[in-house]
């Protein structure tokens, strides 16, 4: 698949197949988002995978239960506070793997931007292998508390900013269409 191919046919995927992605390709996702601009070089990121299915269940969990206890300070979430009820809801939607991209401390004026470029690459590489990707903002601020760092693993400077879901696609994802671009202005 070409770079126009993935840009156009990329999509958020919620349904996946039960099947492994293997390690080759996930190595090469996390190569390709090590591929993206950085301010000043810096490169900021570094990466996290789950691919154990308990504890992507459990993640699962507890951000459903943090993002519960968060709902009343959080309006922009109300909508979702039934799908956070429902205990048959996994944020991750069966997804085999979840790519964490962590902006590392002390390295740019804003790392969150060069990790989101990384994401990018990362989400556009998976398309171009014919895998599907959604990146979960739900479980960002739970992975970014001291319980979920402490768990994972996540060393205290490093922020969380793209959690990235990969796996086979079940069926296509829906196309969201896209609305036109705003110019403000073109001089
Ligand atoms: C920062 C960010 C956070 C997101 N968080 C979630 C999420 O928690 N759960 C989810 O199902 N989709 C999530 N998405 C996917 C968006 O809903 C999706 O990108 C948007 O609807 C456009 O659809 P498309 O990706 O198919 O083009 C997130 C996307 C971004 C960029």
């Amino acid at each position: 698949m070409n770079t126009i191919d993935a840009i156009y046919t990329r999509r958020s995927t919620r349904g996946y197949l039960d099947k492994p992605v293997d390690k080759s390709s996930i190595e090469r996702l996390i190569i390709a988002a090590t591929q993206a601009p950085s301010a000043m070089n810096t490169q900021p990121w570094a990466f996290g995978v789950i691919e154990d299915k308990q504890k992507l269940q459990e993640i699962s969990d507890h951000t459903k239960a943090y993002l519960l206890s968060i709902l009343d300070m959080a309006s922009a979430l109300e909508g979702y506070r039934e799908a956070l009820q429902n205990p048959d809801y996994n944020i991750f939607y069966g997804a085999p793997v979840l790519i964490i991209i962590m902006a590392k401390p002390d390295a740019s004026l804003d790392p969150k931007i060069d990790c989101s470029l990384a994401a990018q690459n990362l989400m556009l590489m998976a398309c171009s292998l014919g895998l599907g990707t959604c990146w979960i903002g739900f479980t960002q601020v739970y992975l970014n508390t001291p319980e979920a760092k402490i768990d994972l693993g996540i060393p205290d400077g490093c922020t969380v900013v793209a959690p990235i879901i990969v796996g086979y696609p079940e069926t296509k994802p829906i196309t969201v269409e896209k609305n036109p671009p705003e110019i403000l202005f073109w001089r």
